[in-house]
């Protein structure tokens, strides 16, 4: 079926609201893709015998629109993103295929993201700028492992409906924020080791879910300036341990708090019925006490079928295999019940890094035998 040059048009907005409120530097592949694809979009107009200009200008302000009005633009992408988006534009829609010119800017070391994910809907992070590891940790960015349950889990809505879940490691809390939009949850506990890292969810979870009207409208300037000042800390470092954030979303009642897999207390382990967990099992000196927080999470639970969800990008087998025999030691046994991957346009997250497949684990006591489900994969 032939694709008309409205369609066409469509796809390249779309994917360049993708990449820039996701804050994709423009050197990523998904820029140049997105380029391709405009040249091929004028190479079709102009085979179909249509005005080229009028093409140009059709495409030139429905970009230009995105980025003055999209609904989006209360979170403000940072000025060097803008300027290096602007370049790209007027060399696409001036037809040149050299190269961009270096352009000189201070990024401002916060900037929100913005990823669409569960139909449409947007999940906005403030957090730091692409580095990987930042602040003596790597969770102040999103991982693929995230976008990867997210997008399983919204296939499976039913394993999460009136569930207690927890989260382990959750970083700057992608999964959660996307999975509170619609998943009719009873409680979802978000959890991290870092002090930086709790009071981050605790700020995406604010801006995505405003819990009081002064806090609902903000100004953008107003934004503007709490990504230069960066996320104010709700809970001091001193009180990181012993204080968690709660916060009632819909039905739902969140909290946000403290859990080192390296040092916790059981008796104060919640009573859940989902264990979640996304790109967590990478350092191999902390597999076997995440092993044996899952199990002791699994034991606790009253559930009739408690059971842990943790993906994981394949960034090394070794590891992998590590986590499957600490799983073993540990009582637990486990199925891989999906895998898949990502192509570089159709992830965002930590857009530097190759897109590796991610997999996912459901783990359970051994004697509950996990089974793959046909039409899992
Ligand atoms: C690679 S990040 C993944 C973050 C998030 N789950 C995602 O997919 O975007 C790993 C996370 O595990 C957390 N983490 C590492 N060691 C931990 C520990 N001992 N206890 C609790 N969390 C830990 C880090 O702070 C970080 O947020």
């Amino acid at each position: 079926m032939e694709i008309s040059l409205e369609d066409r048009c469509i796809v390249i907005v779309r994917s360049f609201i993708t990449a820039y409120f996701g804050h994709v530097p423009v050197q990523s592949p998904i820029w140049n893709n997105l380029h391709d694809l405009c040249i091929k979009y004028f190479a079709y107009a102009a085979h179909t015998q249509h005005d080229l200009k009028a093409t140009r200008d059709c495409l030139s302000s429905q970009l230009t629109d995105v980025v003055e009005h999209h609904e989006l633009t209360r979170f403000p992408v940072s000025p060097k993103l803008k300027s290096e988006v602007a370049h790209w534009m007027k060399r696409v829609l001036d037809g040149d295929t050299t190269s961009n010119g270096n352009i000189e800017f201070e990024e401002p070391e916060y900037i929100f993201k913005s990823f669409e994910r569960n139909h449409l809907e947007y999940v906005t992070l403030l957090e730091e700028n692409r580095n990987i590891i930042g602040h003596g940790t790597t969770g102040l960015t999103s991982w693929q492992g995230a976008m990867f349950l997210t997008d399983w889990l919204t296939k499976f809505t039913s394993f999460l409906t009136n569930q207690r879940v927890i989260e382990l490691g959750s970083g700057s809390g992608l999964l959660g924020l996307s999975l509170l939009r619609s998943f009719g949850m009873e409680s979802f506990i978000f959890t991290d080791c870092h002090v930086k890292v709790i009071n981050a969810i605790i700020n995406n979870l604010q801006l995505n879910f405003p819990s009081d009207s002064s806090t609902k409208d903000l100004d953008p300037a107003e934004l503007l300036e709490q990504t230069q000042i960066g996320p104010h800390y709700v809970i001091p470092e001193e009180k990181i341990r012993s204080v968690s954030y709660h916060q009632r979303i819909g039905h739902c009642s969140t909290a946000v708090q403290h859990l080192d897999w390296l040092k916790y207390d059981v008796s104060s382990l919640p009573k859940v019925d989902v264990i979640l967990g996304s790109d967590i099992v990478y350092e191999r000196a902390f597999l076997p006490p995440l092993c044996g927080l899952i199990q002791d999470l699994l034991k606790l639970s009253d559930a009739m079928d408690p059971t842990a969800y943790i993906a994981c990008t394949e960034r090394s087998f070794t590891t992998l295999d590590c986590f499957n025999d600490e799983l073993k030691k540990h009582g637990l046994s486990y199925a891989i019940i999906s895998k898949g991957s990502y192509s570089p346009t159709e992830t965002i997250v930590n857009s530097d890094v190759s897109h590796q497949a991610t997999r996912l684990y459901r783990i359970k006591l051994t004697g509950n035998l996990p089974q793959p489900e046909r039409g899992l994969f």
